[in-house]
């Protein structure tokens, strides 16, 4: 069986999940605390349902509401015969089974040593020292199983040297168009990033198409400006990246995050490469705020 390890799971540390929807809207964002006193008022004068009033009202969409309902009713996850994505996102699929509650672990102890830590941590990229370990897999997991506790996720595909087939273009069966390649040269803005369905809350920005100058693109202001806008409009964002052991993407994309999480894959990393990488980050003034030990 596929397991993903190497954290103790801590006790209390996920957010309580408020109980009606126009909390739920109300507390991630979606809706004003006044829009939500109107809607209520509506719903008592028409005697209608909260999500019938508020679309009536315009002031909520379809979207925003399947959003919260599948807060209320806990995880969004998607049937087995749901083909369109990749297997791969066991959070999607099985988010009861053991890996799930692994990641879900995972997403506690990142939120306790990070995110919860101060307002402006919002990033976290996700590094290893060599290909394969299964960073993308990783990366991907924990953005589901944020977006199901009800943050705004944004996942970016920082591995802008993935061969085509591979990386969250491939997991999340996206469709053609322009990623964070397009973005860097300044051919696209943040709307590239695609909403995935079935799974309210999550979008997925790709690589796009492999560009000559990866690392020199990460390095341009158009990176921070990306990072500063996805910011404002997303609670947590995950950043995918390419092995940190052969290029130096990883560093500049942790340092911009402030964080970073290291995978290590069972039986496979060496414990010499990962260190290595260690050091680096923490030398760049990146937090290392959690380890994942994957066993695949
Ligand atoms: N915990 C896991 N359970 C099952 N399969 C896994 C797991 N982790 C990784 N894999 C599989 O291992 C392979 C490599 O994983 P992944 O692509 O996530 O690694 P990566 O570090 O992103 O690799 P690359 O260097 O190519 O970007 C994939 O086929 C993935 O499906
Ligand atoms: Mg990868």
């Amino acid at each position: 069986m596929n397991t993903v390890t190497g954290i103790t799971p801590l006790r209390n540390a996920t957010r309580a999940s408020p109980r009606s929807i126009g909390d739920i809207l109300v507390a991630t964002g979606r809706l004003s605390a006044e829009d939500a006193a109107r809607i209520l008022e509506r719903q008592r004068q028409d005697n209608s349902q909260f999500g019938d009033a508020a679309l009536a009202m315009k002031l909520l969409t379809k979207d925003d509401i399947d959003f919260a309902l599948s807060q209320q009713f806990g995880y969004a996850y998607l049937g087995e015969q749901d083909t369109s994505l990749s297997p791969d996102l066991v959070a999607a699929y099985k988010p009861f089974s053991h890996v799930g509650e692994n990641l879900r672990a995972v997403r506690s102890q990142l939120i306790l040593r990070w995110f919860d830590t101060d307002r402006t941590h919002k990033m976290l990229a996700v590094v290893s020292a060599d290909k394969g370990e299964g960073r993308s897999f990783i990366a991907a997991n924990l953005a589901i199983v944020f977006a199901q506790q009800g943050e705004r996720t944004l996942l970016i595909d920082g591995d802008l040297r993935a061969s085509p087939g591979k990386g969250q273009h491939a997991l999340f069966k996206l469709g053609k168009g322009a990623g964070l390649s397009g973005i860097l040269a300044n051919r696209a803005g943040l709307e590239a990033a695609q909403l995935v369905p079935g799974l309210p809350g999550l979008a997925v920005l790709p690589a796009g198409a492999v560009p000559p100058n990866p690392q020199e693109l990460l390095g341009r202001a158009a990176y921070s400006d990306l990072m500063q806008i996805a910011a404002h409009k997303f609670d947590v964002i995950i950043i995918d990246t390419p092995a940190g052991g052969d290029y130096a993407d990883a560093e500049i994309i942790a340092s911009r995050a402030g964080a970073a999480l290291m995978v290590a894959r069972k039986n496979k990393s060496l414990v010499n490469n990962t260190a290595q990488l260690a050091r680096r980050l923490q030398d760049s003034g990146v937090a290392l705020v959690g380890s994942v030990l994957n066993d695949a």
